[in-house]
């Protein structure tokens, strides 16, 4: 892949160390630590005539990414994914996510605020399959360290991942009060809609205590892959009513086994199988995530 970007020179550190290559994994600390090299060894990076032109060694495909809105150049964006509701999806589409975006090129890093530890875990098996991917997961998060922690990572990464707990918390509401746009995973049922919304509900106190406007969109998660039931269309028909300022993301999460699997291997589907359905299908939703935070991103023939 190939990536064009518009952008200020400040935004050649999607090519610099990974700020975290030199650290070793470790229980509670940062994991997933790069090797010292460029973060995008397998592209071939240049600038001109004002643009950044990052091209990957393969010449697969070429993309086009246009960053006028973007906020690259001061602070990078802040994504969390937010659920009262425990057993939603969250970990299992962040690291989808993240991955994919470090795979396309930007330089990711997770932080796992949940104290379980799965984004975190699983992260450190993704980054060393990441190899000359610029992608790291920290854990340890806490209500101690989770403010310090995002500004230190957005100052560094492209993007910011933030596993959130499934509970309301002042851990959460502090994630939530940092983040650009929140993530809320919801299954096919009446519970998941249900604390979706309250969710949603938290995003807005969020908001209104760090006096900034935060975007919520919901990804409906674990999404029958054959024909939508009757209650994953009564999922999306209650989402849009309830939460008309909310938006549903087009493409779900769809329910697959190499969603499950990504978390015994650390493998996203890119790697294991790139022209999959659950590649294309991880695609299509970082798609629509970067509309949302105003990034456009375009594949050119
Ligand atoms: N798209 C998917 N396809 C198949 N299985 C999935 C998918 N998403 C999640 N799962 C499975 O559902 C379970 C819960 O997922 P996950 O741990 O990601 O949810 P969570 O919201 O992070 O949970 P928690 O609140 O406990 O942190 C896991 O067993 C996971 O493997
Ligand atoms: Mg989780």
């Amino acid at each position: 892949m190939s990536v064009l970007c518009s952008v200020a020179p400040w935004t050649s550190r999607s090519v610099r160390p990974h700020p975290f290559s030199a650290c070793p994994a470790s229980d509670g600390g940062i994991q997933g630590g790069r090797p010292p090299s460029h973060a995008v060894r397998s592209h071939s990076v240049i600038w001109a005539n004002g643009h950044l032109i990052i091209e990957p060694l393969d010449r697969r495909r070429r993309t086009v990414l246009h960053a006028a809105n973007i906020t690259w150049g001061t602070l990078m964006p802040v994504i969390s994914l937010a659920s009262v509701k425990g057993g939603v999806g969250k970990t299992s589409a962040l690291l989808a996510l993240a991955s994919d975006l470090a795979v396309s090129g930007s330089n990711v890093v997770v932080l796992d605020a949940d104290p379980n530890g799965h984004a975190s875990r699983i992260g450190a098996r993704m980054a060393k399959r990441l190899d000359g991917v610029a992608f790291a997961a920290l854990g340890g998060i806490t209500e101690a360290n989770i403010l310090a922690s995002i500004k230190k990572a957005r100052t560094e990464a492209d993007y910011v991942l933030v596993d959130l707990p499934g509970v309301s918390s002042k851990l959460t509401l502090l994630g939530l009060a940092r983040s650009d746009l929140v993530i809320v995973p919801v299954q096919a049922s009446e519970m998941d809609i249900h604390d979706a919304l309250q969710t949603v509900e938290n995003v807005k106190q969020a908001g209104e205590a760090a006096d900034k406007t935060i975007r919520a969109c919901f990804l409906l998660s674990r999404w029958p892959i054959t024909i939508e039931s009757r209650a994953a269309k009564e999922t999306r028909k209650r989402l849009q009513s309830k939460a008309p300022d909310v938006a549903v993301l087009n493409t779900p999460l769809m329910d697959r086994t190499a969603f499950k699997e990504m978390t015994f291997n650390g493998a996203p589907p890119r790697l294991v199988e790139p022209g999959g359905n659950a590649a294309a299908n991880v695609e299509a939703i970082r798609r629509e995530v970067l509309a949302l935070l105003g990034v456009e991103v375009e594949d050119a023939a």
